[in-house]
């Protein structure tokens, strides 16, 4: 009797110990979280649903900062003017968008995407932008009409060293590969030598060949969950890594996040976390988020109310991703560098090499293929094995139809080749000197004739950053595009520069962004109430916003007064910002 008593004692104790000691470890989990939606993907998930699709009728349009009719007035004539330009001088590429816009739904997201949705409806009744290019040369892009902009979309980040690079990449490959074609399965000699190339510059011994940068992602953490025998992904809060389930938790996902822990970035409280969970088998860095730690990729779509922020300390992150690589190597968590953006771009050795850390895995892609699409994965022996002898059934199984197709394994190895030849090399010596520099230069010219601007600089990826709040920072895009600048649709969040832009080129960008900037306060739609405080008007929009959504979303929801302008109108049904459509990109 007395032993039984003792052990329900001894087992209670046990239980409320464990208990304990579990409800820790999960009040550690929230702590860690960023208190920011980005950090919050359930939440963000949820409230990305709620969002009501409803759209700005003309007048709310024009004037939903409480801008007088005279500015609204020449807010109007400054959308016709750029309307009739856009017509005039693209019209069949316009046409061409038109046409392919209903069977390309991704074209119909990016173009509805472009700006906050309650804007897009009557912005595309006016303004759309042409998505057919027919020939790029140097800097230069030229739509379907033979028009030519300068290209700061850089191609999603591929475009390192100019299209004529990979044009004569993918030329050179073509021959090299041609005798062999498009066999499969079997490899292409060339991979001897991209293999020998990719080891020198990841460090690490082995390889593997996919068809895109999510591939090479997904392969690595399949990788560190089968090696470390764990689930969970830690991942930072606003970091991209493609579009696959587990690290992209929240909205976009129609999945609810499942082995994914989404941590603050640059947070002792995450080092707290890793340090004390035994499920985590890898932690996931995109070094682009030292431009905005904790923070979504910047795009036009977010500027409700506000500006885009960002800025990059070399020294702070470098500094956090050697304490993380530290405390992943006590915990035997695979630390997980994925450069598929920033490789090579940051530096020759990629990421690695710029801050001075060594990862367990490094995912690169975009520019390493020579052109071509590509994902790869380098890292240690053992953790790049995918069967274990003494185990034989218990395999990690990762192929794919294409990988290592000889086509691209041939402009891999021509970019591979030319990147350590003298005169590539030479183009990295002072490269962040030497764009620091540009962006002081553009930033002092966008304050010597006055305007809201300023860019900030990660190396060759920018941002534009607006001095003072607004409802009309994203129309900045479309002027920038009227004086022949073209950024992609995320518009000027990320502007992406390539190594090629010599000084007279880039000159010719600074004219053409501030000629844009001056237009645009020259339309009004800059215009500030000289009698509100900043933070106050931006404080005040926030809630307008708020009430706007609550009383799309609850129309019978006896709420105030519409706010000055008119009612929220209807967008046509069936369109993406139609009642009851997800906004979900917004929230
Ligand atoms: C850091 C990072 N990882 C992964 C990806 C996904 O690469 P891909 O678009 O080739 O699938 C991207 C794409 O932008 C990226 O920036």
């Amino acid at each position: 009797m007395q032993i039984t008593f003792t052990l329900t004692v001894v087992a209670a104790a046990a239980l409320l110990g464990l208990g304990f000691a579990k409800g820790r470890r999960r009040l550690a989990l929230s702590r860690a979280k960023h208190r920011s939606l980005a950090g919050h993907s359930r939440i963000a998930k949820w409230l990305a649903r709620q969002v009501p699709g409803y759209a700005y009728d003309e007048t709310r349009f024009f004037g939903c900062d409480g801008a007088p009719p005279e500015v609204q007035q020449a807010r109007r004539e400054g959308l016709r003017t750029l309307a009739e330009q856009f017509a005039q001088r693209h019209a069949t590429t316009l046409a061409m968008t038109r046409q392919a816009r209903q069977a390309l739904p991704d074209l119909a997201l990016t173009g509805s995407y472009r700006v906050p949705f309650q804007f897009s409806p009557e912005l595309r009744r006016h303004l759309t932008v042409g998505a057919f290019l027919r020939a790029a040369d140097g800097m230069w892009v030229e739509d379907a009409d033979g028009q030519r902009l300068i290209d700061l979309t850089g191609s999603y980040g591929v475009n390192l060293f100019g299209v004529d690079f990979y044009k004569s990449c993918i030329a050179e490959a073509g021959e090299t590969a041609s005798r062999l074609g498009p066999v499969l399965g079997a490899y292409h000699p060339c991979v001897l030598d991209n293999l020998e190339r990719l080891q020198r510059i990841s460090g690490h011994p082995a390889v593997s060949f996919h068809m895109s940068g999510t591939e090479a992602v997904m392969q690595a953490v399949r990788l560190a969950r089968y090696h470390t025998g764990r689930r969970y992904l830690v991942r930072f809060s606003g970091a991209y890594h493609g579009w696959w389930e587990d690290v992209q938790p929240g909205p976009g996902n129609p999945m609810p996040p499942r082995e994914t822990y989404t941590l603050a970035d640059m947070d002792e409280r995450t080092l707290h976390v890793l340090r004390t969970r035994d499920d985590i088998a890898c932690v996931l860095v995109n070094p682009v988020q030292a431009m905005h730690p904790n923070r979504n990729a910047p795009a036009d779509s977010a500027l409700v109310a506000t500006r885009h922020g960002a800025a990059f300390d070399r020294a702070a992150y470098k500094g956090w991703l050697q304490r993380l690589r530290e405390v992943c190597s006590e915990r035997g968590i695979v630390f997980i560098l994925d450069e598929v953006f920033v490789g090579f771009r940051l530096a020759p050795g990629g990421a690695q090499q710029y801050f001075g850390v060594q990862a367990d895995l490094v995912t690169y892609g975009k520019t390493l293929g020579g052109g071509l699409p590509v994902g790869v994965v380098c890292g240690h022996e053992w953790l790049m094995q995918r069967h274990r002898e003494d185990r034989p059934a218990d395999l990690c199984f990762a192929r794919g139809t294409f990988n290592a197709h000889p086509y691209v394994m041939a402009a891999m190895n021509v970019f591979l080749q030319r990147l350590e030849t003298p005169a590539v090399q030479a183009r990295y010596v002072g490269l962040d000197e030497r764009w620091n520099a540009r962006a002081e230069q553009l930033n002092r010219q966008l304050e010597q004739v006055g305007v809201p601007v300023r860019v900030a600089a990660m190396s060759t990826i920018w941002t534009v950053q607006f001095l003072q709040p607004s409802r009309y920072h994203w129309m900045l895009q479309f002027y920038l595009r009227a004086h022949g600048l073209a950024l992609s649709w995320v518009g000027t969040g990320r502007l992406i520069f390539g190594l090629h832009f010599g000084d007279a080129e880039f000159g010719e960008v600074c004219d053409r962004f501030v000629a844009a900037a001056l237009q645009m306060r020259a339309d009004g739609w800059w215009w500030l109430d000289p009698a509100r405080d900043a933070a106050r008007l931006e404080r005040d929009w926030r809630h307008k916003l708020l009430l706007e959504m609550l009383r799309a979303r609850l129309p019978w929801w006896p709420v105030r007064a519409p706010p000055r302008g008119g009612q929220p109108a209807a967008a046509a049904p069936g369109t993406p910002d139609a009642p009851g459509a997800r906004g979900a990109v917004n929230a």
